[in-house]
């Protein structure tokens, strides 16, 4: 049976064949990447078929949780990798309806039914799957009749309950006792749409009115940040193309700022790709900038970037923890170290993290950020700045790295910064700001972490 693209039964087969990936090891916008290429989705033609595919899979894998242990308590015997993944997307439908007789419409617009019986329709359509189809009408079904003392099962452990797994929830009691469950249920937030302001081009309340005219609306969220109240595609955002606005959360455009740039200066931005942080240092000061990245795929994404806002930069693939290999012997004003972390601080950006980490990640990334600290030190001048930032909330990658840097890098003064932002609408209550700082913390953005060391002059 062939499906139709536009039907609800051929974009769960899509989102199913995805979330497969995701159990597979494989990130979410690649697995949608390779499901589109498998289904010959030509990106014009059928743009509004991939969008919805990545929108049920995106669904899916944040409540990942919740859905694998309504499978395992439902199923007997494993039905298939792809089965599996079938069940997951219409479970996720399904959990986001309400409650209730069948009849009522969920969040995804679909009533009870149509999911159930477009379920079954995907199931028939495709022959790894077609012996499945009276499984997963059961499967379905049960869900629906019996969903209250289900719910009440999954929901006693904690890894279905809050949509993460238990060595996640374990180093967010850690770390915060008394808020762990409010960071844990927030990750499932729809995440703002924030745009960084080319101070070049334009300012905040000038572009805030250029939205209103274009009939969109958008708030002022940090001193170049605005968040917009609906997200739209790039391609509508007014002065996207012309380099007036970039997309970077409220929280990431502190980095920039916290470098205290002046013109001439030689800055280094490591692990730069894909160059939110290099566009926003070009924007703010006549400077020269080396940025190195050590994925050669990532890195032509710099280039792009700065295209679109008219600026320039040495980009080097290259790795940061091994200068030996691409440093021209010329010291550095600034450092930017924005380093690979667990990215636990984003969650809500990109749910997929969470089921792809390792606990046994955090220490080998705890590892690399200080292997690429320590090794880019000597490039600083005496009197030169590193910033420090990670997109983390676990203390491990943050506050616990701050200390060791002020204990084993030579000649360093820790000066004030944010420190850790915890992802949220509201200005974060424990960070702040260099005194005399002409910045304001941001109001709504991502969890990030910040330190930042002086080399005595
Ligand atoms: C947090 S992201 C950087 C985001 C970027 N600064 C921005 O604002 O757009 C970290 C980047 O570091 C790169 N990376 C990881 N290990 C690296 C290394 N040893 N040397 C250089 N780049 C590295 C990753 O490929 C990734 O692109």
């Amino acid at each position: 049976m062939r499906l139709q693209h536009d039907s609800l039964a051929f974009q769960m087969l899509g989102a199913a064949a995805a979330v497969r990936g995701v159990n597979e090891g494989t990130a979410l916008p690649q697995a949608i990447e390779d499901v589109a290429t498998h289904l010959r989705l030509d990106r014009v033609r059928d743009a509004a078929t991939r969008g919805a595919v990545q929108d049920l899979a995106y669904r899916t894998v944040r409540q990942f949780g919740t859905t694998r242990a309504l499978v395992t308590e439902l199923v007997t015997r494993p039905p298939g990798a792809l089965v599996d993944s079938l069940l997951a997307v219409a479970l996720a439908l399904l959990l986001e309806g309400e409650e209730g007789d069948g009849s009522k419409v969920g969040r995804g617009g679909y009533s009870d039914f149509t999911v159930v019986d477009q379920a079954v329709s995907a199931a028939a359509s495709e022959p790894k799957t077609a012996h499945a189809r009276g499984l997963v009408n059961a499967v379905l079904r049960r869900f629906l009749r019996e969903r209250q003392p289900l719910m009440q099962a999954v929901n006693q452990d904690e890894e279905a309950r809050y949509n993460l797994p238990s060595w996640w929830l374990a180093q967010l009691r850690k770390a915060y006792p008394d808020q762990w469950t409010t960071l844990a249920d927030s990750v499932n937030a729809r995440p703002p749409m924030t745009l960084r302001v080319n101070t070049r081009r334009t300012s905040v309340p000038q572009y805030l009115t250029e939205l209103a005219n274009a009939g969109m609306a958008g708030t002022a969220v940090g001193d170049q940040a605005v968040r917009l109240v609906r997200a739209f595609p790039v391609s509508q955002v007014p002065g996207f193309a012309e380099g007036d606005v970039s997309v970077q959360d409220a929280g990431a455009q502190l980095a920039a700022p916290l470098c205290e740039l002046s013109d001439g200066m030689r800055v280094l931005d490591a692990c730069a790709a894909p160059g939110g942080k290099t566009g926003h240092l070009l924007e703010l000061a006549d400077i020269d900038v080396t940025a190195v990245e050590s994925d050669a795929q990532r890195a032509a994404r710099i280039h792009d970037n700065l295209a679109r806002l008219g600026q320039r930069a040495n980009v080097i693939v290259g790795d940061a923890s091994r200068p030996q290999d691409w440093w021209d012997g010329q010291p550095f004003d600034r450092i930017l170290a924005d380093v690979p972390c667990s990215a636990s601080g984003i969650v809500r950006r990109h749910p997929d993290i969470r089921w792809l980490r390792r606990e046994t990640d955090i220490a080998r990334l705890v590892n690399e950020q200080r292997r690429i600290v320590s090794q880019l030190w000597p490039l600083l001048k005496p009197g030169g700045i590193l910033v420090y930032v990670t997109c983390s909330i676990f203390p491990t990658e943050g506050e616990e790295q701050a200390l060791w840097f002020g204990a084993q890098l030579p000649d360093a003064i820790r000066l004030q910064a944010p420190g850790q932002l915890l992802p949220g609408t509201k200005a974060p209550e424990t960070a702040s700001l260099p005194t005399g700082s002409p910045l304001g913390l941001p109001t709504d953005h991502d969890g990030f972490y910040y330190a930042r060391f002086q080399k005595r002059a």
